[in-house]
């Protein structure tokens, strides 16, 4: 059996874990032989890879990152994208592709299953939002960390009696601020599921000030929307930059900024922002990532050599389960209202 691997989009901790598990499981178990693309679909469709032998992926297991590099390559959009990508199956004689990746590389996935290709898909992202899985590997250790910030954050923002407004990833859901906010006690939680106004803000500050308190950490996801003066109820996403990648993707960030300054404006209390960014997605893996990828990477290598293709390997529960990889385009898992409600009773 002859298994080809790559990893698109985003990097995420946990990628390399997955690798190794691929490798491992087809060589030990099935006696068969590996290669991995490099960046993402770009190395597919350009026949870019290398051979990844038990040596290749040992030591891999605690490093960030993917061995393999990636990629936002969109083979939708490349001249005779899907062509290009079955006579690299036909040269090579795959057996099978394990693809690694978020919405975007799960969806080229799919499509490229509906076109008669042999693809296995394997979720994840930081943000957590993928349908069909419980939890995507990155998840938890983007939670670490962003809990470790908070926590060192309280002690500055207390000594110098100071609202800090933390910024952490979450392009569409509030995964990583509701679950970070919980568990580093924040003061209030901004998500793109639950609009909210700035007299909203800032009222609950003042609330939390009036009792005696002179410091508070407010923590909102990049995703979340910016009220808009004029319009209740609407608001708009903060973007670095309007160009968009190969996905349609625009650039988020500085929702921490406009949010700050309109809470030093509304309450008089000074404010700092402290923008967490890609630390959230670097460094090593936490156990539980580990632990994920490497059952899902296990699985991906039993899917490709039982040809069960067309699907994606996912958490249930506590077992790892295959469910059809078009799920996961089907929608976003966003954060219930449940979780929120527990998030919100520990505002102001
Ligand atoms: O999809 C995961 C994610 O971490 C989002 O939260 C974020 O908006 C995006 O990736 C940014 O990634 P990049 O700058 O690499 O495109």
């Amino acid at each position: 059996m002859k298994v080809g691997i790559l990893t698109g989009g985003g990097d995420c901790p946990g990628l390399n874990a997955v690798i190794r598990a691929v490798v491992r499981r087809t060589i030990g178990k099935y006696g068969g032989e590996v290669i991995g693309f490099k960046y993402g679909w770009a190395g597919i469709l350009e026949g870019n890879y290398q051979t990844l032998g038990i040596n290749e992926v040992s030591g891999i297991l605690p490093r960030g990152g993917t061995i393999l590099g990636t990629s936002r390559t969109n083979v939708g959009r490349e001249e005779r994208g899907v062509e290009r990508v079955k006579e690299t199956f036909e040269r090579l004689e795959l057996d099978g592709l394990v693809a690694i990746g978020g919405e975007d590389t799960l969806g080229v996935g799919a499509q490229l299953y509906s076109e008669g290709l042999r693809v296995v898909g394997v979720p994840k992202t930081i943000d957590n939002d993928i349908n069909g899985t419980d939890f995507t590997f990155g998840f938890d250790t983007a939670v670490h960390i962003a809990t470790e910030a908070i926590d060192r954050l309280h002690t500055t923002a207390e000594s110098h009696n100071r609202v800090v407004v933390v910024e952490v990833m979450g392009r569409h859901t509030g995964w990583i601020a509701v679950k970070s906010g919980i568990a580093g006690g924040a003061d209030l939680i901004l998500i793109p599921e639950v609009p909210f106004s700035i007299d909203e803000v800032c009222d609950v500050i003042r609330k939390r000030h009036s009792r005696g308190k002179n410091f508070s950490i407010v923590v909102v996801a990049e995703g979340a929307e910016y009220p808009m003066e004029q319009e209740a109820d609407s608001g708009e996403l903060v973007l670095v930059e309007q160009e968009t990648d190969a996905f349609g993707h625009v650039r988020l960030g500085g929702i921490a900024n406009k949010l700050a300054h309109a809470i030093e404006h509304g309450t008089g209390f000074e404010t700092r922002v402290t923008v967490l960014g890609y630390t959230q997605r670097g460094g090593t893996p936490t156990a539980f990532d580990r632990v994920l990828g490497t059952r899902f990477g296990v699985m991906a290598a039993d899917l490709v050599h039982a040809e069960q293709f067309g699907k994606m390997v996912s958490l249930q529960g506590d077992r790892i389960v295959p469910v059809e990889m078009s799920h996961a385009t089907e929608c976003l898992k966003r954060v219930d209202s449940e979780l929120y409600e527990v998030a919100r009773t520990f505002f102001g």
